[in-house]
């Protein structure tokens, strides 16, 4: 079966056609990344804008590149929720008509289920049930991953996602947009034990907290400001990721040791970041349990996921009418 998955909820628009839920046929991004940063982060009107421009060309290079037409496709997966409204009612306007006048289903695909099915596209042999670790610009949470269609959430952050406390912390430091690869490469040239940062406290076991260290970041560079010293970018970048990459893999591993997790995942935009994978590949192989990574090109945004999930929603049986509507937000567990 082969699905069209289209993805706009935050800047990249993006189409991809995948068969099976697990083979990719074409991935095809759209960015309006570079102009945001201009901006230091997401304009939402910008995006909205950007998206209605290149969703119809993302939409025909995909079916191009992949050397097919709407006739082959089976089905039309887009992500309806959770993002930026005024972007995610572009793509799930055009999966509407484009579903319609093809003559064929129309897929509603929540975004962290999309960023979670990156994995079935990097690793053909992972299936449910195993734990996973979603961080993106917008959402951390630690998700028992039961089903395809079925997740129990573990932990989640209790104010700003480690995506959000990245792109925070990089404009602190005078680093670009988005923050996570800019503070990743200042601080490869870092010393981690620079800065003595706080681990923050938070009720819940599993549950995470990162806006008293975005706060901790930004005090260091008022204090250095007011005393007329500088501020070492490197270091001070090297010792807020490594901190937040061990809260995060301590949380993720800590959760994988009291479920007996066999195997233990990484999802999002964040897991892109080196220095987590590094600290989650080496926790979970004491555990004794197998760690799957998503392939860079599959951590963030793209259609491809949407069209993996896509795949898993079809077959559950969830298909939506023209009446679907885009949401801001929405528990990944909703039923
Ligand atoms: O999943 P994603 O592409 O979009 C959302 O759904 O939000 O995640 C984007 C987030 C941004 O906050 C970005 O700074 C972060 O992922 N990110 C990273 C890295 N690459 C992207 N964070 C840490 N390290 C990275 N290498
Ligand atoms: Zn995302």
């Amino acid at each position: 079966m082969i699905v069209l998955g289209i993805e706009s909820t935050c800047d990249e628009t993006a189409a991809a056609l995948v068969r099976d839920g697990r083979q990719l046929l074409s991935n095809v991004i759209a960015t309006s990344v570079q102009e945001q940063a201009l901006y230091g982060g997401v304009v939402p009107e910008i995006a909205s804008r950007r998206h209605c421009e290149a969703i119809s060309a993302t939409v025909k290079k995909a079916l191009a590149d992949a050397q097919m037409t709407m006739e082959d496709v089976d089905a039309v997966a887009v992500t309806f929720a959770p993002g930026l409204i005024g972007a995610v009612l572009v793509g799930v306007n055009f999966a509407k008509g484009l579903a319609y006048s093809a003559g064929k289903p129309l897929v509603p695909v929540h975004h962290l289920r999309g960023h979670i099915a990156a994995l079935y596209l990097t690793h053909p042999e992972l299936e449910p049930p195993f734990l996973c670790l979603v961080a993106s610009g917008g959402h951390s949470h630690i998700v028992q991953v039961e089903g395809y269609t079925h997740y129990k959430i573990l932990g989640h952050t209790v104010d700003d996602a480690a995506g959000e406390a990245f792109d925070k912390v990089a404009r602190t430091l005078g680093l670009s947009y988005p923050g996570g690869p800019s503070v990743a490469a200042a601080a490869k040239t870092g010393d981690p034990k620079a800065y003595r940062l706080p681990v923050p406290h938070v009720e819940g076991k599993y549950n995470v907290s990162f806006s008293g260290l975005k706060t901790a970041v930004l005090n260091e560079v008022n204090q250095a400001q007011m005393k007329g010293l500088p501020v070492n970018v490197p270091d001070l970048a090297a010792s807020f990721q490594e901190r937040i990459a061990g809260i995060l893999a301590e949380k993720l591993l800590l959760a994988a040791a009291d479920t007996g997790a066999k195997q233990v995942c990484l999802a999002g935009g964040v897991a892109a970041n080196g220095r987590l994978r590094q600290l989650v590949n080496d926790g979970a192989q004491k555990l004794g349990a197998q760690v799957y990574l998503p392939q860079l090109k599959f951590c963030g945004d793209n259609g491809a996921m949407i069209a993996a999930q896509g795949y898993y929603q079809y077959m559950a049986g969830h298909t939506a009418g023209l009446e679907l509507n885009g949401l801001p937000t929405l528990p990944i567990d909703y039923e």
